[in-house]
């Protein structure tokens, strides 16, 4: 039994999802196929939640990441919050039975209609990210006669993650306030009628594997409460928001117990010097819970030479999984049913670009036309990013759930793509 993840290894010979052999799912269910396993989504979820036992804590799972409602609907069973971006997420969030007070809502440039559903419905938390949206939120919730609960989206000048474009938190970037702004920002939503200022927010980046940034993030925010503290104002709730990575190609990543470790004993101890009751946390992670859940199954169309490379040419493509290509991500790919011998091969997609490919000169068992990949780590901004991009339809997702294998989505039809056209 070799594992590849702690619920994904071979079974004489076969990649199985905890004994449940994936060859048969594909047979099923088609390819290209994005298999989740929906009991290590509630086992990293656990993982989160036992890290912060000893305080008050709204897990609001970025919804971003992988919105299906089989996995947003589990989470909110195991009692999770949604950090979400748009009205639509809100309505998603609700759907699957996350409770108003534990939405989140972010972005940049969020529309009247966001700001419009977040104080009808009562969210939790509304991060505001300028100045101009502070008075458009004032405006509207004093139009619905709400108190809208707002925080200060912080720009801290932090730059990590593991790609430029996956980088949020420096100067450079369009996401939040300076921390000078953030104070004055504070203050003046204090004083609004229709507005109560209760947190403090930060999201840095993205696949994050130095503590010491979110160390370094944690202090920040503290520093911050406390100017705001000395203006006779609370800052009760602080969101140091996702980012969190996972090993994807065997790089040491950090655990939310070492996360929790490093950054609640900096806030209570902070807070507690300073006479303040110790603040609750929201955290945002997405990548953390859902990565390595899924994995992407591909059929190998043909394979070629070509110069140097030996091409595997698969049924799936950068509009189903576009991470390779745009982040440059790599993610270890390897055959269900592994033949004898080896071979170095370049991996690429159906999709008439350069940069639809998935890897680039691995070492691989011999592979041959009709063989199935297994593509690991793929449950974060895998099937949430894919698009119909060439006239390829979204795939199938199956969950894997207690033994039991189950339809999530439903691969995009061509009736399903022209839906929408309206010529
Ligand atoms: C504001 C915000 N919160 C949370 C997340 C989730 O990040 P991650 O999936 O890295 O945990 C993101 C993703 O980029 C984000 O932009």
């Amino acid at each position: 039994m070799e594992k590849r993840r702690p619920h994904i290894f071979y079974v004489d010979g076969e990649l199985t999802i905890r004994g449940i052999k994936l060859s048969d799912i594909a047979s099923a269910y088609g390819t290209p196929l994005y298999v989740i396993d929906l009991d290590r989504v509630v086992e990293r979820y656990d993982e989160v939640a036992s890290s912060f036992r000893s305080v008050k804590i709204n897990i609001a799972y970025a919804y971003k990441a992988n919105s299906l409602l089989a996995v947003t609907k589990t989470l909110a069973m195991r009692g999770s919050g949604a950090t979400v971006v748009s009205s639509y997420g809100i309505k998603v969030a609700k759907i699957s039975g996350v409770e108003s007070p534990k939405i989140v809502l972010d972005g940049p440039s969020k529309s009247d209609d966001d700001i419009e559903e977040a104080i009808s419905s009562e969210i939790g938390l509304i991060n505001v990210e300028s100045r101009d949206e502070l008075d458009t939120i004032e405006k509207i919730a004093s139009r619905q006669k709400k108190k809208a609960r707002v925080g200060i989206r912080v720009n801290l000048g932090l730059r990590a993650g593991a790609h430029p474009k996956i980088m949020t938190g420096g100067r450079s970037h369009k996401f939040g306030v300076s921390e000078r702004e953030a104070v004055k920002l504070f203050a003046l939503a204090a004083k609004m009628d229709s507005i109560k200022p209760i947190a403090l927010h930060s999201h840095i980046g993205s696949q994050i594997n130095d503590l010491s940034v979110f160390r370094a993030e944690a202090a920040k925010l503290v520093s911050i409460a406390l100017e705001i503290h000395k203006k006779g104002l609370e800052v009760p709730v602080l969101d140091l928001g996702g980012g969190l990575g996972v090993s994807y190609a065997g790089e040491k990543a950090i655990s939310y117990r070492e996360f929790a470790s490093a950054v609640t004993d900096v806030i209570r101890n902070a807070y507690e010097e300073n006479g303040m009751s110790t603040p609750e946390l929201v955290i945002e992670p997405g990548r953390y819970i859902v990565a390595d859940s899924t994995v992407l199954l591909m059929r190998v169309n043909y394979v070629k030479k070509l110069g140097r490379r030996r091409w595997l040419l698969v049924d799936a493509g950068m509009n189903d999984f576009i991470r390779p290509a745009m982040y440059g991500a790599k993610h270890e790919i390897i055959p269900v049913r592994p033949r004898e011998g080896t071979e170095v091969y370049s991996i690429g997609g159906p999709v008439c670009e350069s940069s639809d490919v998935f890897a680039d000169r691995i070492k691989l068992p011999m592979v041959e036309r009709g063989d199935l990949l297994a593509l690991l780590d793929a449950g974060a901004y895998g099937i949430s990013m894919a698009s119909n991009y060439n006239i390829r339809p979204i795939p199938a997702v199956v969950v894997i759930s207690a033994g039991e294998v189950k339809l999530a989505r439903k691969r995009d039809s061509l009736e399903h793509i022209l839906a929408m056209e309206a010529w």
